[in-house]
């Protein structure tokens, strides 16, 4: 069997990282191409060398290049002309719902890259069809020929729209690679800054694009008691630039993490202020205090087993100081798979 993996962001890399590693163990060959949507090394490249990640056969480099979303889904499709030569394929696996995910099942469709598409983390609905991640997920779960939810939630949305045939509930690929990093991250240099600080991760266009929400949270930061540590992301980057609005004087900015320095210092912050999918499922599964930036989660299941809780505006600023129960973490590790979402993947694609 031949299986090739298009990838191109930092979730992406996260998400191959335990595919891969089943992929290899199970005598699979597995190519994987690099779209370049994320270039900077700090978003890239420290992801591949940590979670020991095989250079990519190819990049399309197409993020430096590309300036808008429809821009950087369209190079994707048509560059990706020339994976023809890396041979044929039985399954091209994309993954999660970004523009590369969306330009690589359009590419398959263009060029047959392979029999069958398959859409890793398939199936999650926010409900929003303004944001690009929904647009994104609704288009590749259309196109593709297996569809591998998350959650049972994943799984009831993609029944609801005609697409129970393609399905198969594997769980959370991330939460594997989450529970077997666990035990062995080792204390990084960031560690040192943890202690009774917060966490704090912003990148959604919808936080950032509109300048008064950008303004609302920079100053909502503010009023928090504790000091912030905030790892910049270029897009947050290039909008307080745009903006000239400058972070108040308790966050303080660090470049990106890696993965397991990510992993280290949410065990160790007082908690966690984010608007990312992934860094808030990984405090969940942590048991890390955590505030959404966001009034909707594709995950709803964090909501009702008590781990997040949404704030869009950063109104709740004494959270952390306040009486939290914790949700029991068996409980939660189980509603993402308990680990076990590669293995599934691998006899999904052998069925
Ligand atoms: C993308 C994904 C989002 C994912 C996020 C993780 C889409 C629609 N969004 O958002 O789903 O959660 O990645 O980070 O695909 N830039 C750099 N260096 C880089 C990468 C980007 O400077 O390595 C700049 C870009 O030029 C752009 C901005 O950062 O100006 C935003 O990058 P972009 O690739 O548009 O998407 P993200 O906001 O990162």
């Amino acid at each position: 069997m031949r299986v090739l993996s298009v990838i191109g962001t930092r979730p992406q890399y996260i998400k191959l990282a335990v595919v891969n590693r089943e992929l290899v163990q199970a005598g699979i060959e597995h190519r994987i191409v690099d779209t370049g949507q994320h270039y900077s090394a700090d978003m890239s490249e420290v992801f591949l060398s940590e979670l020991e990640i095989p250079k990519p056969d190819v990049n399309l480099s197409v993020g430096i290049s590309s300036p808008s979303r429809l821009n950087q889904i369209a190079k994707v499709a048509k560059d990706s002309g020339e994976l023809k030569r890396l041979g044929e394929f039985n399954f091209v696996l994309v993954y999660g719902d970004t523009n590369s995910t969306v330009g690589a099942a359009l590419a398959h469709q263009r060029y047959s890259l392979g029999e069958k598409l398959v859409h890793v983390e398939a199936g999650l609905r926010s409900g929003l069809d303004t944001q690009p991640e929904e647009q994104n997920r609704f288009v590749v779960d259309h196109l593709a020929d297996l569809n591998l939810a998350p959650t049972a939630t994943a799984m009831k949305s993609l029944h609801a729209e005609g697409l129970g045939e393609t399905t198969s509930l594997i769980g959370d690929v991330m939460l594997d690679l989450f529970l077997g990093t666990i035990d062995y991250t080792p204390e990084s240099v960031v560690s040192r800054y943890a202690q009774g600080r917060l966490l704090c991760t912003l990148h959604r266009a919808e936080n950032l694009d509109d300048l008064g929400q950008l303004q609302r949270l920079v100053q909502a930061l503010n009023d928090f008691s504790q000091s912030v540590i905030l790892p910049m992301h270029p897009r947050l980057k290039l909008r307080l630039e745009q903006s000239e609005l400058a972070l108040p004087p308790n966050v303080e900015v660090i470049a990106p993490l890696s993965y397991r320095e990510t992993q280290d210092l949410l065990r160790r912050v007082a908690g966690v202020i984010t608007d990312s999918g992934g860094l808030s499922r990984e405090a969940a599964w942590a048991g890390a205090k955590c505030l959404l930036v966001r009034d909707v989660t594709e995950f709803p299941e964090l909501l009702s087993l008590g781990c997040l809780v949404p704030d869009p505006q950063l109104e709740q600023t004494d959270f952390f100081e306040r009486d939290y129960e914790t949700a029991d973490l068996n409980k939660v590790h189980q509603a993402f798979g308990g680990g076990v979402a590669a293995q599934k993947l691998v006899k999904a694609l052998d069925a």
